[in-house]
């Protein structure tokens, strides 16, 4: 049972909506429950009557009316009359006080009373998905912190989470780095030992260049007789790149049969790429580990597979010497091409296997995408492939739910994306470095008396969960822009006042214990003779506000559950830290008139805080004692 308001409210009247209006109900007509903006309208409103007057060619007063003759809500509202409708047809409730008394004591615990669910289902996040042989950059911020957030929203509500980071591993590009390193540490050049990140994507970079031919300027140049100087240079370049390109094919195949030193340079490449990656997750706080990553070279060995099943079941189709699979019936023009002309492989087909693998092996009931919206059509074609060939079909028959997460990019302070002065991209390690390092001079000014030690810690957290506030607070599908000093500010939206909100909440406890000589044990309880006794007054109408807000965060969750918009979280605490502060401005809790609301202050201060660490738990943001 859900302890969130809105939910209980929302499920009956909707109950209501289905008594009294049975089959002429719309389907997925909503409740419409908001909270109320004035407090004289008391603290919700149902805004459903509107909307169904229109539907059903009724005055919404009057379908108001009929909602409320069914309506059952005596247990938590306040009685229900011909005054609870107002205006147009808003239906108001104002909670009852025991009802919400009651409410609060059930979410105060460690877990904020949400119920695992009995036989939980099982999602399955791609997130991160690097490359070989690069860097993470500003994209992959974005890949790894929403999915890695979206991931958390569901292990709290008790699924089985399966991540998946779809490391870019396999392909030309790949072959071709590898070959060239591999011929480097032939000729002695450089050893596999000593090798970095920052000089495998130097690598990668020149055979790259090596690769890529300007055939077009070759066309121009024949098209408008250039001169026989311009057409040999771009000769000389496209005939060097038809090699680069052959030399790319061979190490390919010496890859796919086995050759030990081409595999064991690919595992090296691998190892490093893995390694750097955990460890800058790691520094994210982000739970993406080498358990995590499943390489699309994981799959090379079941693409053939996929391919001729969907070749001989007619799925797939020839054209042009290709292989693909048509979506008309979709509704997507495009075809999903799964097999090129000459015989190779493509990121959709290993796609492919993936969704099957991930379905039919992990046992996913929903696949969740965390990946850049200029994948769109991509994943649109992946997704209604697989289910034409019947790759997402569950046990039960029906196809698990494929969503793609698509996410904005992040821009620079000019609005263009982010990118280093010399036109390339961000590296996310140095983006980091430099939120700690300014991090570090906000708290040494803020809190002068921190140790070096203590100072470092909070620097770390406060800087990384500064960067990653930002990105999650901002709406998934747009680009945001990187702002340093705004995302770093101690006031307003950002990661750093919900860290030190709750900083301020631990202080209390901590002054409850030096001041009043209030043992942890009696804070922390459950039972008789702790704090878990005192009976919440919610008398001051900020008390009341502010417990209504907790008791949001579980519905909250849920509305991440199903859109995928970790900011929704983001926004959610932001209200609930500044609700906090108006009440703590208006409510002194050690200083309160008397023990018993002293006593009920300091519980609703521990909810407060019990909600707000599970809140940044839930988002990947480190939760500090002291800052
Ligand atoms: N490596 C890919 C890229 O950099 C992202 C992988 C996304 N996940 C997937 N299943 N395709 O674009």
């Amino acid at each position: 049972m859900t302890h969130d308001p809105i939910e209980i409210l929302s499920e009956r009247v909707q109950v209501a909506m289905r008594a009294a209006f049975g089959d002429q109900l719309p389907s997925g007509a909503d409740a419409l429950i908001a909270s109320s903006r004035n407090p004289k309208f008391g603290d919700f409103q149902s805004n459903a009557a509107m909307p169904l007057g229109k539907a059903l060619g009724m005055p919404p007063r009057e379908a108001a009316q009929k909602i409320l003759s069914h309506l059952e809500v005596d247990d938590i509202a306040e009685p229900l009359d011909e005054t609870s409708i107002a205006g147009p047809g808003f239906i108001n409730f104002r909670l009852r006080d025991d009802a919400l008394r009651e409410l609060l004591g059930q979410i105060d615990t460690t877990d904020l009373g949400i119920e695992r669910p009995a036989s939980p289902r099982t999602i399955v996040v791609d997130l991160c998905g690097v490359n070989l042989a690069k860097q993470m950059h500003v994209g992959h911020l974005r890949a790894t912190v929403i999915g890695d957030a979206i991931a958390r929203v569901y292990e709290r509500l008790g699924w089985n989470v399966v991540r998946q980071s779809h490391l870019g591993d396999w392909g030309l590009p790949i072959a071709m780095v590898t070959g060239a390193i591999k011929e480097k540490t032939t000729a002695g050049e450089i050893s596999l030992d000593d090798l970095s990140l920052a000089d495998l994507e130097r690598e990668y970079r020149a055979a790259q260049q090596r690769s890529s031919a300007d055939t077009r300027g070759l066309e121009v140049v024949r098209k408008f007789d250039l001169g026989p100087k311009a057409a040999a240079e771009l000769e000389e370049q496209v005939a060097g790149a038809e090699e680069a390109l052959a030399e790319a094919k061979s190490t390919l195949v010496a890859l796919q049969s086995g050759d030990e030193a081409t595999v064991a340079t690919w595992r090296r490449i691998s190892d490093i790429t893995i390694s750097e990656c955990v460890h800058i997750c790691d520094r994210l706080h982000s739970n993406v580990t080498a358990e995590h990553t499943a390489g699309e070279s994981t799959y090379r060995s079941e693409l053939g597979g996929v391919v001729s099943d969907l070749d001989e079941r007619g799925i797939a189709v020839e054209s042009d010497g290709a292989l693909v699979v048509k979506l008309d019936e979709s509704g997507i023009k495009e075809p999903l091409l799964v097999r090129k002309s000459d015989g190779g492989f493509l990121y959709a087909t290993t796609d492919l296997a993936a969704v099957k693998r991930r379905v039919q092996d992990f046992g996913g009931d929903l696949l969740v995408y965390a990946v850049d919206s200029r994948q769109s059509l991509h994943f649109k074609q992946v997704f209604a492939a697989a289910k034409k060939a019947g790759y997402a079909k569950r046990p039960n028959g029906e196809d698990a739910d494929l969503v793609h997460a698509a996410f904005g990019s992040v821009l620079g302070e000019d609005n263009r994306p982010f990118k280093t002065r010399s036109g390339e991209n961000v590296a996310l390690k140095s983006l980091l470095d430099e939120a700690v390092e300014r991090a570090d001079r906000a708290v040494r000014e803020k809190n002068p008396d921190l140790t070096d030690e203590e100072r470092a810690v909070v620097a770390a957290a406060v800087g990384v969960g500064a960067v990653k506030y930002a990105d999650l607070s901002s709406d998934r599908v747009k680009d945001y822009v990187f702002s340093f000093d705004r995302m770093l500010a101690f006031e307003g939206n950002t990661g750093p006042y919900l860290q030190y909100a709750l900083v301020r909440i631990r202080s209390i406890f901590r002054k409850a214990e030096s001041d009043l000589g209030l043992s942890r044990d009696w804070l922390d309880g459950d039972g008789v003779n702790s704090l878990g006794e005192a009976e919440f007054e919610l008398a001051e109408p900020a008390e009341r506000a502010l417990a209504l807000q907790a008791l949001g965060y579980e519905g909250v969750l849920h509305a991440v559950a199903r859109s995928f918009e970790p900011h929704r979280l983001t926004t959610y605490l932001y209200e609930l830290a500044t609700t906090f502060s108006t009440f703590f401005e208006a409510c002194p809790v050690l200083k309160a008139p008397d023990e018993s609301s002293r006593n009920a202050r300091l519980r609703l201060c521990r909810v407060t805080e019990r909600v707000l660490e599970s809140g940044l738990e839930t988002l990947g943001i480190v939760a500090l004692e002291k800052m």
